[in-house]
């Protein structure tokens, strides 16, 4: 629980009123102290604005924390460097969801309850089949994530720990089959069956990858690659997905509708649809050569063109996430023996954007999603695939700050409110005097 720093407080003062009035600040374990406002229209009647909520928090959350000016990311505590280097994605999970690393044999029990619940009710199948076969996957998984809430009775009732566990198991277990079978259907190929015998990241490269002519050989740097992935993309404060997340699981909605929510959220080009975007943009930029004129047009206050893989609302310095995540994209490919020439136009892209002045002044660096998607297209995976991929790491995230949002004495229905520039109120016009 957050502690008040040395009665520390802000005053204001209302000079239309006179009125003063003081709010006491808050103190976390780290990072930026708040002003708690909850007075403030009580105080002042008035209320505050701050479109975006650019500098305003909406909970405390032990969960994730990250420094935008030092460039930190670290999950309950513990760095998102270490975490890279050392642990794996079942072993995240675990941490993110109970607060410490699990012991071997917590790890154990946690990796084989999730691998035990990958398989979906089999009627689910006929929603894939609703779809058209162009459909985008983000689109099939809001549907039939949503859908899961109409199966899945047993685990609905929100005050319940063991419903909301077993809504988390099902959500973080089926993700990874429900966004194969996406991939799948559009190809029109038939579904393959998640295995219990495989880890996490192995069972999705084999439910989209394999056939029923033809068993698909998990190469292990890649399904460990794949694994840092989901682990680099598990949670991150709150962000505009986990924030959907929470608002709707502030009215009561079930876990899979609140995460439906999440995943609707997430496919904006501007949040983790722009993992796909970034290539699309690459692949219209074609060539080194043409990388100038490109960032000129992102510099352009006339052109709504923005550089995608670009900025952050918090890393006003390097995105951790991008340093891991670009590093290993050169090795990935490398190993595998892919030569991208995209790669050479997002270096060349890169390099050009963090020696201009436009970027510099702006602290403009690249984020999580510049690279990611050369390791995904690597892998095999189609453009359209990689917000998926995306969802799929990041449903972990989305499930712990639900429980976290639940199991809050002080959340309460998040309801914002506005500054009203319509009409005031005026008489109705019969038609005949309009
Ligand atoms: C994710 O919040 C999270 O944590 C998200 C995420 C997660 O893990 O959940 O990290 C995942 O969503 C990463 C971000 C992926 N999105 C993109 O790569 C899309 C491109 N980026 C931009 O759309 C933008 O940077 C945002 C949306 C990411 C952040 O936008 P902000 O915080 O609202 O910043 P802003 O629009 O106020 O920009 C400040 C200035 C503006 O210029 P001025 O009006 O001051 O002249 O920087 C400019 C912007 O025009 N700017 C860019 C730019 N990003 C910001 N200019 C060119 N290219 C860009 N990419």
């Amino acid at each position: 629980m957050s502690t008040s720093g040395k009665n520390h407080t802000v005053t204001m003062t209302d000079n239309a009123s006179g009125k003063s009035a003081e709010f006491p600040v808050m103190h976390g374990s780290a990072g930026v102290p708040v002003v708690d406002i909850r007075s403030f229209n009580k105080e002042f009647g008035l209320f505050t604005y701050d479109p975006g909520y650019t500098a305003t928090g909406s909970c405390q959350s032990k969960i994730t924390f990250i420094d935008g000016d030092k460039g930190i990311l670290l999950y309950r505590g513990y760095p998102i460097e270490q975490l890279s280097e050392h642990s794996d994605y079942m072993e995240s999970c675990y941490l993110l969801l109970y607060g410490e690393l699990p012991t071997a044999e917590e790890k154990a029990k946690f990796s084989y309850d999730i691998s035990h619940h990958t398989m979906v009710h089999d009627q689910i199948t006929n929603f894939f089949r609703g779809f058209r076969r162009d459909a985008h996957p983000m689109a099939v998984m809001c549907g039939v994530v949503g859908a899961l809430s109409a199966f899945y009775h047993d685990s609905l009732d929100i005050e319940d720990p063991w419903h909301r566990k077993v809504a988390s198991y099902r959500l973080i277990a089926k993700m990874p089959t429900i966004a194969a079978w996406a991939y799948k259907y559009t190809i029109g190929q038939p579904f393959v069956y998640p295995r219990n015998d495989m880890g996490y990241a192995e069972n999705f490269l084999h439910m989209c990858f394999s056939t029923p002519a033809e068993e698909y050989k998990v190469d292990p740097v890649v399904a460990k690659t794949l694994d840092l992935i989901f682990t680099l993309h598990a949670d991150h404060e709150q962000n505009a997905s986990a924030s959907t997340v929470r608002l709707a699981g502030s009215t009561g909605a079930n876990p899979y509708a609140c995460i439906a929510a999440g995943i609707a959220a997430l496919w904006g080009p501007s949040h983790g649809g722009a993992n796909e975007q970034v290539l699309n943009m690459l692949e219209e930029i074609g060539t080194v050569d043409k990388v100038p004129a490109m960032v000129a047009r992102a510099k352009d206050p006339n052109d709504s063109f923005r550089l995608f893989g670009f900025g952050h609302r918090v890393y006003k310095n390097f995105d951790p996430r991008a340093t891991v995540i670009g590093k290993a994209a050169h090795e990935v490919l490398d190993i595998l023996g892919v030569h991208d020439p995209l790669l050479e136009v997002a270096v060349e892209l890169e390099r050009i954007a963090l020696e201009d002045e436009y970027f510099i002044q702006r602290r403009l660096y690249p984020n999580v999603d510049f690279y990611s998607g050369f390791i995904l297209k690597a892998m095999g995976f189609p453009v359209s695939m990689f917000t998926a991929l995306f969802a799929i790491g990041r449903t972990v995230g989305w499930i712990a700050q639900w429980n976290e949002l639940i199991e809050d004495p002080e959340q309460k229905i998040n309801r914002p409110r506005q500054l009203y520039i319509g009409e005031p109120s005026r008489d109705y016009v019969p038609v005949d005097k309009r």
